[in-house]
């Protein structure tokens, strides 16, 4: 019996709905939950459908010709505190980033996002730069500390509100669609004195943040994205701790926290759809992280179980509930509570719902918004049981993708038919909703016909995905907007389609190779066959000969055979 099938029958002991049955009763229940029904499960279909390709680059790595369906949403991204500096400006209060970066030694070149592009002061620049792309969307993030210095609507900043204001109209008059981030990781520092994610007290605390930014920017902006990724604010934030705030404690709090944004989403979701959908008549999700993983070998089932709860740790820890039940996925829920079990905890470090917050969290989200990057290998690993670890909890291992092209970032290979199949799981396994890419992108060392290629591949395994497997895409965003503080490192690696030369104080902007390659195919709506191909296909004359061939002593044995068979 494998270890993915004693998980199961621990947490049904343990567990939500089987609490209290005795283990003969739940072995008959749960073993065909992960026998049966796993086989027959549609995501097994993704890479079932995908199977022929693995061996094969020559399937894998067909170019496709076509076009996006009409009004296909093509946009770029930025989030506040990569791009817009101006970090104490006109009664701005710090957020966790500046406090993290102005004290840490820890990001090359010890950078900041203190001045960055300093698109807080310039405007002007960013918006004649959207226009030339030509781009039908802008996805941007606002700096909640810019608006509430201390995170509260007592404290408002209008300059602040009028800065947004600026950027929104300036949007609208060059008819570019607002694809706003509510929350892309800044969070007013203030509010972490008070614990930040931790604390269920944030719930209300966000949702009065949201409530005022659609009440003042929802005339103009039809498309909210509450969080960003907030499965890296969990892990890096609270369990890895390299990102703010910088807890490190692998084992419980990325569960408490990501706890408390689903509930803060789904409240704010709430608040739009009961005080503002009828007259604002705009969209919201949440835009979730997910690479593609890929099983060691995917004729084994255990690799393709172990590359399926690799999904579900990462996406479906927030998709599950927010897209299918309200509640978590059972993989999960089966190896942290078994996890938890063996390590003697009373209950489950993965903490539970209730039925009514199951119901409130259940349909949150109108559309499907994934930032992609990658595609790992993994298999299956027992993982240790010490220190008590999310990482651990999904007992597998990762490995980069070997045949795959390397980007400036070690860890992240460019491996564009994982794009594909990723969006195929999603379509499959959340009832194929309309789906918008809002990141997708990579840091190149030097040559920028890198990036380029990049683009040309992955963007043509979404035009897969939509044209040839049914996916309902509705948009994609390319990141970044330009060069910008990436995070944790810094200035080091830069995902820009545009060059910010950082040692000038003005910051100019120059668009790169990637930019013009964008415009291209954004003027396209995607690859429509080209010209000078389409010589190379047609049609032979109407009363053209087509005929096969074949010699008596090829087939004269094959003959006999049958004719023995019939007699
Ligand atoms: C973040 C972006 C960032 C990108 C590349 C994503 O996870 O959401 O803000 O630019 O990674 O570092």
């Amino acid at each position: 019996m494998d270890s993915s099938r004693v998980s199961a029958i621990k947490v049904w002991r343990l567990g939500e709905p089987g609490a209290g049955t005795d283990v003969s009763a739940v072995c008959r229940v749960c073993l065909p939950r992960v026998c049966t029904t796993w086989l027959r499960n549609s995501y097994q279909s993704v890479w079932d459908k995908f199977k022929s390709q693995t061996t094969s680059n020559f399937h894998r790595k067909f170019y496709h010709y076509g076009t996006f369906p009409e009004g296909f949403s093509w946009g770029i991204s930025s989030s506040a505190y990569q791009i817009e500096g101006g970090w104490n400006a006109d009664g701005k209060g710090p957020s966790i980033w500046d406090t993290f970066t102005q004290t840490t030694d820890t990001i090359p070149d010890k950078a900041n996002g203190n001045v960055a592009c300093d698109s807080y002061n310039r405007l002007n620049e960013d918006l004649y730069m959207l226009r030339a792309l030509r781009v039908k969307s802008y996805r941007f993030s606002l700096s909640w500390s810019r608006i509430f210095p201390d995170g509260t609507r007592k404290s408002l900043n209008q300059k602040g509100v009028d800065y947004y204001n600026r950027l929104i109209d300036g949007l609208i008059a060059y008819n570019i669609k607002p694809m706003v981030t509510l929350y892309h990781w800044d969070l007013p520092e203030a509010l972490q004195k008070v614990n930040g994610w931790e604390s269920a007290e944030m719930i209300d605390i966000f949702n009065d943040y949201c409530d005022f930014c659609f009440a003042t920017f929802g005339d103009r902006v039809k498309f909210w994205i509450t969080l960003n990724q907030p499965q890296t604010i969990a892990w890096s934030g609270y369990g890895l701790g390299n990102m703010p705030p910088n807890v490190v404690d692998p084992g419980y709090r990325p569960y408490i926290v990501a706890h408390n944004l689903i509930k803060a989403h789904a409240k704010a979701y709430h608040t739009y759809d009961d005080k503002y959908r009828q007259s604002q008549g705009g969209l919201i999700s949440i835009a979730l992280n997910a690479d593609w993983f890929e099983p060691a070998d995917v004729n084994v089932v255990r690799e393709v179980v172990t590359a399926d709860r690799a999904m579900q740790f990462q996406l479906g820890w927030f998709a599950h509930p927010i897209f299918k039940n309200g509640d978590y996925p059972d993989a999960l829920k089966w190896q942290v509570g078994n996890k938890s079990e063996i390590q003697g905890l009373p209950q489950s470090r993965l903490p539970s719902f209730t039925e009514e917050e199951k119901n409130s969290i259940k349909g949150t989200a109108d559309v499907f918004c994934v930032n992609h990057y990658t595609t790992k290998i993994v298999s299956h690993v027992t993982a240790r049981l010490q220190p008590h670890s999310y990482e651990w909890d999904r007992d597998m291992r990762e490995a980069e993708e070997p045949d795959s092209p390397t980007t400036a970032i070690p860890n992240q290979k460019a491996v564009a038919w994982g794009l594909r199949r990723l969006l195929n799981w999603i379509k499959e396994e959340y009832g194929d909703p309309e789906i918008y890419i809002t990141e997708n992108g990579a840091a190149v060392e030097w040559d920028d016909s890198e990036r380029v290629m990049f683009y040309k591949t992955y963007i043509d395994e979404a035009l897969k995905a939509n044209n040839l497997d049914g996916v309902r895409l509705q948009g994609y965003t390319a990141t970044a907007f330009m060069d910008s503080f990436e995070w944790l490192h810094g200035y080091k690696f830069l995902f820009g389609l545009h060059h910010v030369d950082f040692t000038n104080p003005d910051r100019p902007r120059t668009p790169k190779y990637s930019a013009h390659y964008y415009y291209n195919i954004i003027k396209n709506n995607g690859f429509p066959f080209p010209d000078d191909e389409k010589m190379l296909y047609g049609h032979f004359r109407e009363d053209f000969m087509w005929s096969t061939a074949s010699s008596a002593y090829q087939v004269t044995y094959t003959f006999t055979a049958i004719l023995l068979l019939r007699s």
